[in-house]
């Protein structure tokens, strides 16, 4: 069976440097190459943090990585948004990336690996042009930026695309602020973009990913793998429940703590590891007020007008990702 050909567009980020490596030591696709773009940190710092996970991979010589924008496409604009008044993209040394969670540099060596010379947006437009339509999946974890630039600047790009899978959005709830999860609300115009493209769009929100947590038990269970990779992915683990601990109760009660990216990559592979999800049409508030950047899902069944534009994810099967997630981590402990 021939393996999905998927292009990783990525701010790593704590739980995308998990999906990075799952992506390329689960041997289930054929990753052309990883974007970066601004988002938990700068782009410097993203492209910095995807190459060390890379290179821990061993996959230095096999996975080009191109860094892509590194600001939003307008949300930064306005004196008065709420985006102005924090330092975006987050400059070196701030250390704390969102809500604590992303430090500046993973806990990995630094990389002699370097970036490709081309921009991301160059490169994505070059390949996915040169491919047969329908056939590159584009799995997208961090904020939207390079993929609408390249919407906009080739036209056909969108269509050529076979999906897009994305983490982003929230309907019951948000993270960044109130209304908005952070991919979407740093560069809520990209997203919309997206959104009134015509692709299909699978979106894995918050709603799904906060029901796909793991544990600080299962931390453990990653740390006895014994490899320099589990260990890696147990540390990082284990961060992100002490950071979710100290803004979630329920969370810090059960040790836990969502890994989003890694969710989205999962489905991208194992379309099965969402139970429920709903066609639906989605669009992002652009009003530049408390809602800026809401993923707002129209539900009202028979009364909407318009095509669904998106299937949005409402519940994981946790058993399947959690047993995906850590089975590739023990099948790399055996090559
Ligand atoms: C998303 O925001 C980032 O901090 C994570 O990497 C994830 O992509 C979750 O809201
Ligand atoms: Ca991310």
């Amino acid at each position: 069976m021939t393996k999905p050909k998927l292009i990783l567009d990525v701010d790593t980020g704590s739980d995308d440097a998990v999906a990075l490596a799952l992506a390329m030591l689960g041997g289930e696709a054929e990753l052309l190459g990883i974007t970066t773009v601004n988002g938990n940190l700068e782009l410097k710092l993203t492209t910095d943090n995807t190459l060390r996970v890379v290179d821990l991979c061993g996959m230095g010589d096999r996975v080009p990585v191109y860094p892509g924008c590194a600001y939003p496409l307008v949300s930064t604009l306005n004196p008065h948004s709420a985006q102005s008044l924090r330092p975006i993209p987050k400059r070196e040394g701030s250390g704390t990336g969102q809500f604590g969670m992303h430090s500046d540099h993973l806990p990995l060596p630094a990389t002699a690996l370097a970036p490709q010379k081309t921009s991301a947006v160059v490169w994505m437009i070059e390949t996915v042009m040169a491919a047969p339509p329908g056939t590159i999946t584009i799995v997208a974890l961090g904020p939207l930026t390079n993929l609408a630039t390249a919407m906009r600047a080739q036209p056909g790009f969108a269509e050529r695309l076979q999906r897009i899978v994305l983490m982003g959005g929230g309907d019951a709830t948000g993270n960044e602020t109130a209304a908005a999860e952070f991919n979407i609300w740093t560069d809520p115009e990209a997203a919309e973009i997206l959104l009134q493209s015509g692709v299909p769009i699978t979106m894995i929100p918050l709603d799904a990913t906060h029901q796909a947590f793991l544990s600080a038990a299962q931390a453990e269970e990653i740390e006895a793998i014994g490899t320099p990779l589990a260990r890696f992915v147990a540390a990082l683990l284990r961060d992100r429940i002490a950071g979710y601990a100290k803004r979630d109760p329920e969370m810090a009660a059960k040790k836990i703590a969502p890994l989003h990216d890694a969710l989205a990559l999962c489905y991208a592979l194992h379309p099965g590891c969402i139970r429920r999800s709903v066609e639906a049409v989605c669009h992002v508030d652009l009003g530049g007020g408390a809602a800026y950047g809401r993923t707002v899902l129209d539900r009202r069944a028979n009364m909407v007008q318009e095509k669904p534009n998106c299937t949005f994810a409402l519940e994981p099967d946790r058993a399947f990702f959690c047993d995906w997630l850590i089975g590739i981590l023990r099948r790399a402990a055996k090559h």
